[in-house]
C-alpha cells in the first residue's frame, strides 16, 4: 500500500487569477453580447424540441441564417454525433470572430467537419437542403420591404427538405415604439439596449445596444440596428404566400413575479394587448 502523503506536502491549489474588471478598453463586443443576449446550448435544445414536434424527427441539419459569431451553430453540432450545421453571415470579421472564440474551442477536429461557415448573402444560400432554418434576434429586418421580405423567406423555402420548418422571432407590442434606453446588469458590466428612433410611416426603427463598465467607460452603440418592425400579421401572411403549408403564432408566457417573459413558448392564435412580447413565427413546408 502507497504510503499517505502528509498533508502538508499536499499542493496547495493554485488561487484563481483575478479578473481584472471590464473597461471599455478591455472588453471585447461579441463576448459582452454573446453573454448578455445569447443563450445558444438552451436555444439549441428549444428548437431541436419544436422542430421534433412539428417533422415528427430529430433535427439533424440545421442552417442559422445571420450567424454572426455563429454560436448556435457549434451548440447544435456538438448535440449529436449526425448533426450538421451551416451557418451564414455577410461579415467576413465576425464569421472570423466565430471561429476563432467559439468553433475552435467548443468544437473537436471532427465536430468541426460537421460545421460550415459561409460568408454569404442569406438570399444566396440553398444548399445542402436544411431540415431547419433559424433567423434569430429578429435579424430578418434588415429587408426593408415587402418584395425584399418575401423573397428571403421563398428562399428559406426552398432551401428546405419535405417538412422542413423555419423559424423567425418576432417582437412588438405599445413598450418597443418608446425612445428609452433598458438596462440589464451582468457581471462586470451593464448591457443597454437603446430604442432611438421609429417611423409610424414607415415602420422603421433604429436601436442600438451599449455596454457600461464599473470605471465608468462605455462602449457606445457597440451594435447599431436599422430595421423595419414587422408584425406578426405580415410575417403570418408573407409565410403562407411563400408556400409554407402550416404556419403558427408560438407566444412567450408571462412571469408572474417580473411581469416580463417567461421563457415559455405556446402555440397560440390570440396574443394579448401585452406591453412587450416575443413571439416565434413557424413555418412548415409539405411533407
Ligand atoms: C443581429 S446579428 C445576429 C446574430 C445572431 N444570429 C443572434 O441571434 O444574436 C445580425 C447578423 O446578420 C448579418 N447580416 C445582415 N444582413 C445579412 C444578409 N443579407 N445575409 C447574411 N448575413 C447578414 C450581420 O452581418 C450580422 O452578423
Amino acid at each position: 500500500m502507497a504510503a499517505r502523503k502528509p498533508a502538508t506536502s499536499r499542493r496547495k491549489p493554485k488561487p484563481k487569477a483575478k479578473q481584472k474588471p471590464l473597461t471599455a478598453r478591455t472588453a471585447d463586443r461579441h463576448v459582452l453580447y454573446q453573454r448578455a443576449v445569447q443563450a445558444p446550448e438552451t436555444d439549441a435544445r428549444f428548437y431541436d424540441r419544436w422542430f421534433r414536434k412539428y417533422a415528427g424527427r430529430p433535427l439533424r441539419v440545421l442552417r442559422e441564417d445571420f450567424c454572426g459569431t455563429a454560436v448556435l451553430a457549434c451548440h447544435h453540432v456538438k448535440r449529436h454525433p449526425d448533426n450538421r450545421a451551416i451557418g451564414v453571415d455577410l461579415h467576413w470579421p465576425t464569421l472570423a470572430w466565430g471561429r476563432i472564440h467559439n468553433v475552435r474551442p467548443l468544437l473537436s477536429a471532427e465536430q468541426q467537419t460537421r460545421l460550415s461557415l459561409l460568408q454569404k448573402n442569406v438570399l444566396d444560400v440553398r444548399r445542402p437542403l436544411a431540415d431547419a432554418i433559424l433567423a434569430l434576434n429578429f435579424s430578418y429586418s434588415v429587408f426593408m420591404t415587402r418584395s425584399d421580405l418575401l423573397a428571403y423567406i421563398k428562399n428559406c423555402h426552398r432551401s428546405l427538405q419535405p417538412g422542413g420548418v423555419l423559424f423567425l422571432d418576432a417582437w412588438g407590442g405599445p413598450d418597443v415604439l418608446v425612445a428609452k434606453t433598458d438596462k440589464t446588469r451582468h457581471k462586470g458590466f451593464v448591457y443597454e439596449w437603446e430604442q432611438r428612433a421609429y417611423d409610424p410611416i414607415n415602420h422603421r426603427i433604429q436601436c442600438a445596444i451599449h455596454f457600461a463598465f464599473p470605471d465608468g467607460s462605455r462602449l457606445r452603440s457597440a451594435f447599431f440596428y436599422d430595421w423595419r418592425l414587422w408584425t406578426l400579421a405580415e410575417l403570418r401572411e408573407l409565410f403562407v404566400e411563400a408556400g409554407f403549408t402550416t404556419v403558427d403564432v408560438l407566444w412567450e408566457g408571462t412571469d408572474q413575479k417580473t411581469g416580463g417573459g417567461n421563457g415559455v413558448f405556446r402555440k397560440t392564435v390570440r396574443g394579448g394587448m401585452d406591453e412587450a412580447w416575443i413571439a416565434i413565427v413557424v413555418g412548415q413546408k409539405a411533407k
